[in-house]
């Protein structure tokens, strides 16, 4: 686009205006000009000076003509001029044609020898031409060449009119010549042979005259009928004298200069360039204001014409040089720009295809990120996702899309350091988002298809469910190689760290526990129940409960869930979720219902009143392989209380305890339909929790 632009200046400003050829035929009338005071014409024709018809308006007696002014008829000597012209030196007038003309006898009847005797005047060379007409004719031009005598001729015959051959002019009928130049002091002419006896009817004379090229073109017609035309127009060369430019006494007026025409004799005037008018005159030359009229001035740009005596100046704007003439250098750009232009160019030569190539160089990379992060998004299970996002009407809405460079930025490029959990199915990083809102990323950590589904399902369930204890889904990212999801961050921890912490588990009041218990039945049961379609969590135990800022239940790692079709009770899935919180029937069967869900829960029960993880087995006595059987047996045996945590045996809740270990005992069922749902469940606990005595021994009052 630049270049062009440029290209396109370089043309302009290289453009040379042509010529305008009408430029000096304007200044014709100035030239024409006569002596002051003296009549300026006769008839139709000019008389400029040097001529005049008057004594004292004439240079000299040379240039003296006579006007019959009641016929407007203007004379020198016995010819009639019809045109006198200063630029080119020359007149037109009508000049006698010689003739002779014989009776049919052959006697001659009339003749005419007409000469023009002025030394001024010149034959014009270049404008006429030396014609004889007649069958038996011959024609002589005599006159002074350079003062020497010269002569010249030529012969026309034809025996009958029939011979003649329309309108040319080469020697049957009709003879012409070209004509030397400085002719003057000439005498024309005709003669015959025979006294045109043979050929008398219809040619009976023999004509010579000098006549204007163009004026004449021959005809048979002329040779009978010549006769009536006397004369005939032909130009003539005048000059001032006898003497050259040498000579310091010219008559040329001011501004004007001499020179000397081809003829050879005598000089001419003209009006300097720049001037204009009658050379003749003293003061006949003027100023040509070319200013004043466009024509007259070669400036490219007219407004900056300035008029100067003899000539004007033309300029060019600004960053432009030359003389802003179409006829000279015009205007072209100041070197110095056109070398900073041609550096600009020169650099643009070099920095642009560098830069371009590193733009395109960037542009392909972009576009391979953007294809990968596609074939992410689409391995990902991206199209699924949104396929099923879609789908759902119902959907909180909330779920955003976020971008993996928001998430890497956010997670300081995975720190290790922020780690803040490693789950059944990935890495969990705690992030900061630029909007200062703190979330935890779920990475998963290989890809294989089975994980695509398992994450899908994750992002699907999550993006369903608004609940108080369920960990909210904020978003999710599919553009990297391992998908992303985005939680809200639950800043305590697992309830597996809780309870089972050293440190701070056995610390950890009945109150709080059953509070934390309830809680997470709470979200089991609205999964089962009231989510649509239900959702079966699969993998329910203490690591995936989280609790937050106030140790509320957050019910997490809904890896493992499915949506339970609405028409089917049961969904035949292949193993999965944590060993020890197994439903025994799924592990028969392989069919994972709502109450698998209710069985792991019984587990985490089982725990909360133990402060036993399902599978620290080696604290247990050999026989028993898994927390739940030896919580069972001792149950069985009445045993319960050796089997609880101490520290919540002492706040003399027993009744309460011992009701929540059945509760667990049902749930730890080991067929399916003698479990309670989880809604029963969660109804009962929460019963359970109305009912609780406020102990004093509540060492963390959380709630
Ligand atoms: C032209 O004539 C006028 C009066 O008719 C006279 O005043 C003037 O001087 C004359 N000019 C010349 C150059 O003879
Ligand atoms: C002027 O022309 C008229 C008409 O052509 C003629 O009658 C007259 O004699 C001429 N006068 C002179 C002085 O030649
Ligand atoms: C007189 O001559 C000039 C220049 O040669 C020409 O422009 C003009 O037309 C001629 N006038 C007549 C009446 O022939
Ligand atoms: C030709 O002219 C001569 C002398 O002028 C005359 O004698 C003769 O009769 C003329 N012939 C004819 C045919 O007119
Ligand atoms: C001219 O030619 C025509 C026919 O071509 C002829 O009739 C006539 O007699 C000839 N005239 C002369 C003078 O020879
Ligand atoms: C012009 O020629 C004639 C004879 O043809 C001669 O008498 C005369 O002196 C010549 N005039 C000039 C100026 O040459
Ligand atoms: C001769 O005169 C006639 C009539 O006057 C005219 O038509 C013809 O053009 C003239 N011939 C020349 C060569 O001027
Ligand atoms: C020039 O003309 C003058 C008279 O006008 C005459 O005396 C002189 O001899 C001429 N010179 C030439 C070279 O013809
Ligand atoms: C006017 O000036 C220009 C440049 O200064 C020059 O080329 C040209 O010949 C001059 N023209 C005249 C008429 O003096």
């Amino acid at each position: 686009m630049e270049d062009m632009g440029f290209l396109r200046m370089l043309m302009q400003l290289t453009w040379v205006g042509v010529l305008l050829s009408e430029i000096l035929a304007a200044t014709e009338v100035a030239a024409q000009l006569p002596r002051p005071n003296c009549s300026d014409r006769c008839g139709d024709v000019q008389i400029p000076f040097p001529f005049g018809i008057t004594e004292g308006c004439y240079l000299n007696k040379d240039f003296g003509l006579k006007c019959n002014h009641s016929s407007g008829v203007l004379t020198t000597g016995n010819l009639i001029v019809t045109n006198i012209s200063i630029r080119e030196g020359q007149m037109d007038i009508l000049m006698y044609v010689a003739f002779q003309c014989f009776n049919q006898s052959g006697e001659l009847q009339d003749s005419n020898r007409p000469s023009l005797t002025v030394p001024t005047y010149t034959i014009s060379n270049t404008q006429n031409v030396f014609v004889a007409v007649g069958c038996d004719t011959y024609a002589h031009l005599t006159g002074f060449q350079n003062s020497l005598p010269f002569t010249m001729g030529c012969i026309s015959f034809c025996q009958n009119i029939t011979n003649v051959v329309g309108q040319s002019c080469s020697g049957i009928g009709c003879c012409q010549v070209e004509i030397p130049p400085g002719l003057k002091n000439f005498t024309l002419k005709a003669y015959s042979y025979y006294s045109h006896k043979a050929i008398w009817s219809f040619n009976p004379c023999s004509y010579a005259f000098v006549v204007k090229k163009d004026r004449f073109s021959f005809s048979s017609g002329y040779l009978s009928s010549l006769k009536d035309n006397k004369t005939l127009p032909m130009v003539l060369d005048w000059a001032i004298g006898n003497e050259t430019c040498d000579k310091s006494n010219s008559v040329c007026g001011r501004n004007s200069e001499c020179y000397e025409p081809d003829s050879g004799y005598g000089y001419r005037c003209r009006c300097e360039a720049g001037y204009d008018g009658n050379p003749y005159l003293p003061h006949g030359c003027q100023d040509i204001k070319q200013c004043e009229d466009h024509k007259l001035n070669q400036c490219k740009i007219p407004k900056t014409c300035v008029d100067r005596e003899g000539n004007y100046t033309c300029s060019c704007p600004k960053w432009y040089r030359g003389d802003g003439r179409k006829d000279g250098t015009g205007c072209e750009l100041k070197l110095i720009l056109v070398s900073v232009l041609a550096i600009g160019l020169g650099i643009g030569f070099i920095v642009v295809p560098v830069c371009s190539s590193l733009w395109l160089y960037l542009i392909v990379r972009q576009r391979k990120l953007i294809k990968r992060r596609e074939r992410f998004f689409q391995q990902n299970g991206g199209l699924y996702l949104s396929q099923i996002l879609s789908r759902q009407e119902n959907s909180a809405g909330t779920t955003t899309i976020f971008s993996a460079e928001e998430l890497k930025k956010a997670s300081k490029n995975y720190d290790e350091k922020l780690i803040i959990g490693e789950g059944g199915f990935g890495t969990v990083y705690k992030g900061f988002l630029s909007d200062n809102r703190i979330v935890a990323i779920k990475k998963s950590k290989v890809v294989d298809k089975n994980q695509i589904e398992q994450f899908i399902n994750e992002v699907v369930i999550l993006s369903q469910i608004n609940h108080r204890n369920v960990v909210k889904l904020l978003g999710c990212c599919l553009e990297t190689e391992v998908p992303l999801l985005v939680y809200e961050f639950i800043s305590n921890g697992t309830l597996f760290q809780y309870i089972h912490d050293e440190s701070t588990g056995c610390t950890v009041s009945w109150e709080t526990r059953l509070r934390i218990a309830t809680e997470a039945a709470e979200a089991l049961s609205y999964l089962h129940s009231t989510a649509s379609p239900p959702i079966i969590h699969r993998d329910v135990k203490p690591s995936n409960i989280l609790l937050d800022a106030s140790y509320t239940a957050k019910v997490s790692d809904f890896g493992a869930s499915r949506l339970v079709p609405l028409d089917k009770a049961q969904v035949a899935t292949i193993v999965q979720g944590t060993l020890g919180y197994l439903d025994p029937e799924y592990l028969q069967t392989s069919r994972f219902t709502e109450k698998s869900d209710v069985y792991s829960f019984g587990v985490v029960l089982v725990e909360l009143l133990t402060g036993k993880t399902a599978l620290q087995s080696f604290e247990m006595p050999e026989e028993e392989t898994s927390l739940t059987m030896y919580f069972l047996s001792s149950l069985k045996e009445d045993k319960l209380f050796d089997v609880l945590e101490k520290h919540l045996v002492n706040e003399g809740n027993t009744v309460q305890l011992g009701k929540v270990a059945n509760l667990a005992k049902r749930c730890l069922s080991v067929r399916g339909e003698d479990r309670p749902t989880m809604n029963e469940v969660a109804t009962e606990l929460e019963d359970l929790r109305k009912t609780v005595k406020h102990s004093c021994v509540n060492t963390d009052s959380m709630s």
